[in-house]
């Protein structure tokens, strides 16, 4: 893999967000960057889930949606063919994951290839998959935290971003540590989100790198 500027081109950074549920940090990207933000347009929100409560976000935000249901296709490539299509349609030059549960492939990722991000709510590579804060309870662990990084076809493996650390309490359980690191998320992804739009993330194999604020244009 090449040292790679990802995601930016010229003008406002179009960012497709593809969510399955409540959609807390698809409202955390719609709160960071209102319709006038200069440096992020959220262009499509993408659901597989036609009663996700995220699409309500997406409609009082003003945002276009479309649910494009994985059951509706005969195999995983037609519905990220059909996934891709509809943000190559919008003009996505950065696909934002936010609690979107279903694991993409080569269709899709080979069409955007270093511009699919996603949020998981552990320190990766520790507790990939399904529920993240029950994992690290159950396991013991006395952190845990959320972590944005590059999709790459395995399940939360990608090259790592950026990450926060939520400490686990002793009387914690999944819910209020769940709820704990989604706060986390919805500061940290955004902030990830502008790192693109300003051009200064870099990726070179599995090590990725945030220069400098006003290094680039
Ligand atoms: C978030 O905590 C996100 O990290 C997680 O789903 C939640 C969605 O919440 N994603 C994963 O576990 C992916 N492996 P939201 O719909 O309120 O944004």
């Amino acid at each position: 893999m090449l040292d790679e500027e990802c995601a930016r081109g010229p003008g406002r950074l179009r960012v497709a967000v593809l969510v399955s549920g409540n959609g807390t940090n698809l409202q955390a990207l719609i709160d960071a960057f209102p319709k006038d933000d200069p440096r992020v347009e959220l262009v499509v929100v993408v659901s597989n889930q036609a009663e996700a409560f995220a699409l309500e976000r997406a409609r009082r935000a003003g945002i276009g949606s479309r649910v494009i249901h994985h059951r509706d296709f005969a195999s995983r490539a037609e519905f990220e063919d059909a996934l891709a299509l509809v943000l190559r349609e919008r003009g996505a030059q950065l696909v934002v994951l936010a609690g979107f549960m279903r694991l993409l492939g080569a269709t899709l990722l080979d069409a955007f290839p270093q511009r699919v991000i996603n949020v998981h709510p552990a320190l990766c590579p520790a507790f990939p998959g399904l529920d993240a804060p029950r994992q690290a309870l159950e396991h013991g662990a006395r952190l845990s935290g959320c972590t944005v990084h590059f999709v790459d076809g395995g399940t939360d493996t990608g090259p790592i971003i950026a990450q926060s650390v939520v400490p686990i309490a002793p009387d914690d359980d999944a819910t209020s540590l769940g709820d704990r690191i989604r706060r986390a998320e919805h500061a940290l992804l955004p902030l990830v989100v502008s790192w693109f739009s300003e051009g200064r993330v870099r990726v070179t194999g599995r090590r990725v790198s945030v220069l400098p604020a006003h290094t680039t244009r």
